[in-house]
């Protein structure tokens, strides 16, 4: 058996704050299981729902030394959808209301615990993994002590590592003196060739200075981050591992997000019937949100952090020009407060078609899913997206900018060749994206059989995990030598 750990902060269904936790709480099922065993080990948040840690079973527990301190670490463990999670308890670490703060120290003294916490860990567990994936610079420093002091044990002697960026914005960054306190690594590490950037320590760099292979999740998202826009001033470093960097698009859990059985839906429908049923939603959608009762209105959603990474900025810009439209726009999201403000006061300003809904809610982003004509993700840069996956499987039409994942899952429509499962612009203009949202109404209000195709091809495409965990399996084979 092959084995292989995912080291997270977040993974469904037991904590999600975005993406991250959807694609490490659903891909690990979708391996060969007659040759792969892969669990995961994430932070055991005592912000979980209830009814999760309640399915939690405690394994054992051990102290380690940790920034001058003899710190407890827990372990726990639970079975779900097929797949074992481990989790690592300290109180004094987990148990705020959300997974991150906005104090980024803080943070780093929590998460560099966590990635100590996992590599001790591993020798109490009953599993031996081969390969260790991280994600994100959260589990940045697990390749740089597996190069350290756990490479002179013999139960992690030949452990492979694989760091996987989904979202290079965020890199764990602060003064060196810091890091090398919570870290306990030597002065060796903190050089610019290593974990020292622009004189700070940089945890996610030592992360991809030190892994043995580096994925993003999408082909594109490889591209952009070689260079100097996207690459977050890491594109040097990313271009030099070039040879051990792909990028492997993401999938979605097409159970978890499948119109025809998802129960958060006022009434299920598929690719046949969707012409039919689908409005039923709509109509439920506008009910419940108070929007005026129409078919006819082109309804746009957005489901989202609402951060400058995901293109608001371009919304703002336009919004009082879109709003004579014949449209209604749903948001849902949670984030920066300029954004959840703007949004409230386009809510108050154009009450009959703007609904803004601040704060999270699984339930309400099925029913956004399921009952708009089109979702709008105008991202200034987007690693993989998974929004515009889900909008495609409910055949609600993404309308996004051609970046990263986006351009890579979303075919513009071809009025001409009758191809395409979306509509997308190039340039971060407000304009262009002005464009494109008219040019998707205009098919919408005078082509409908034309957009109904469109919904047919969004709801035939296939982004589940089947050919991407593929992907990973070759990525841990080559890297294995198996
Ligand atoms: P990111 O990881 O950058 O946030 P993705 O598109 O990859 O973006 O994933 C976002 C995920 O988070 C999707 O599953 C989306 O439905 C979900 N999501 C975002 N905001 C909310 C919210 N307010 N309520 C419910 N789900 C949300
Ligand atoms: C990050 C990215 C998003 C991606 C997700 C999962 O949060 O912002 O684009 O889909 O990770 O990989």
């Amino acid at each position: 058996m092959k084995n292989v750990l995912f080291a997270a902060s977040e993974a469904v269904p037991f904590i999600k704050t975005g993406g991250l936790a959807d694609v490490v709480g659903s891909l690990p099922a979708c391996f060969q299981k007659e040759y792969f065993d892969v669990r995961v080990m994430i932070p055991k948040y005592n912000c979980m729902a209830q009814k999760y840690k309640d399915m939690l079973q405690y394994i054992t527990n051990f102290y380690m030394e940790y920034n001058g301190q003899n710190t407890y670490v827990g372990i726990f463990k639970a079975e779900w959808d097929g797949v074992t999670y481990y989790f690592i308890d300290n109180e004094y670490y987990f148990s705020g209301n959300s997974p991150y703060t906005s104090d980024v120290k803080w943070d780093l003294e929590r998460f560099i615990f966590f990635s100590r916490a996992v590599l001790s860990a591993l020798p109490l567990i009953d599993f031996h993994p081969d390969i260790i994936h991280c994600h994100d610079w959260q589990t940045g420093l697990i390749p740089v002590y597996l190069h350290d002091s756990f490479s002179a044990g013999e139960f992690f002697r030949n452990m492979k590592s694989v760091i996987t960026i989904h979202n290079l914005k965020f890199q764990g960054t602060w003064d060196v003196k810091t890091v090398k306190r919570f870290s306990g690594l030597s002065s060796y590490y903190f050089a610019p060739d290593k974990l020292e950037a622009y004189k700070d320590a940089n945890v996610l760099k030592g992360g991809l200075v030190y892994a043995d292979a580096i994925t993003t999740v999408s082909r594109t998202y490889a591209e952009e981050i070689k260079t100097p826009f996207y690459g977050e001033k890491l594109d040097g470093l990313l271009r030099a591992r070039d040879h051990d960097l792909r990028g492997i698009v993401n999938g979605i859990d097409y159970d978890s997000y499948n119109p025809e059985t998802d129960t958060m839906l006022e009434k299920t429908y598929n690719q046949k019937n969707f012409r039919k049923e689908k409005i039923k939603n709509k109509r439920a959608l506008q009910n419940q949100l108070g929007l005026e009762r129409r078919d006819d209105a082109f309804m746009i959603g957005v489901v989202s952090r609402l951060t400058d990474q995901k293109g608001f900025d371009l919304i703002a810009y336009v919004m009082d020009e879109l709003a004579q439209d014949d449209i209604q726009l749903v948001v849902l999201g949670t984030g920066e407060e300029k954004y959840e403000n703007m949004f409230r006061h386009f809510d108050w300003k154009y009450n009959s078609k703007i609904r803004a809904n601040i704060y999270y809610s699984e339930e309400l982003s099925h029913r956004i899913y399921g009952s708009c004509d089109a979702f709008l993700m105008p991202s200034l840069f987007e690693p993989c997206g998974l929004s515009q996956l889900m909008a495609l499987r409910y055949g609600t039409v993404p309308i996004v900018r051609e970046t990263g994942g986006l351009k890579d899952t979303v075919e513009p429509y071809n009025e001409f060749e009758g191809t395409g499962t979306g509509f997308s612009f190039t340039n971060y203009n407000a304009h262009e994206m002005l464009g494109a949202i008219h040019y998707a109404h205009n098919v919408y209000v005078n082509h409908r059989r034309e957009w109904n195709k469109i919904i047919d091809r969004a709801m035939q495409a296939d982004f589940s995990w089947n050919v991407s965990a593929l992907q990973y399996q070759e990525m841990y084979d080559w890297l294995m030598g198996w």
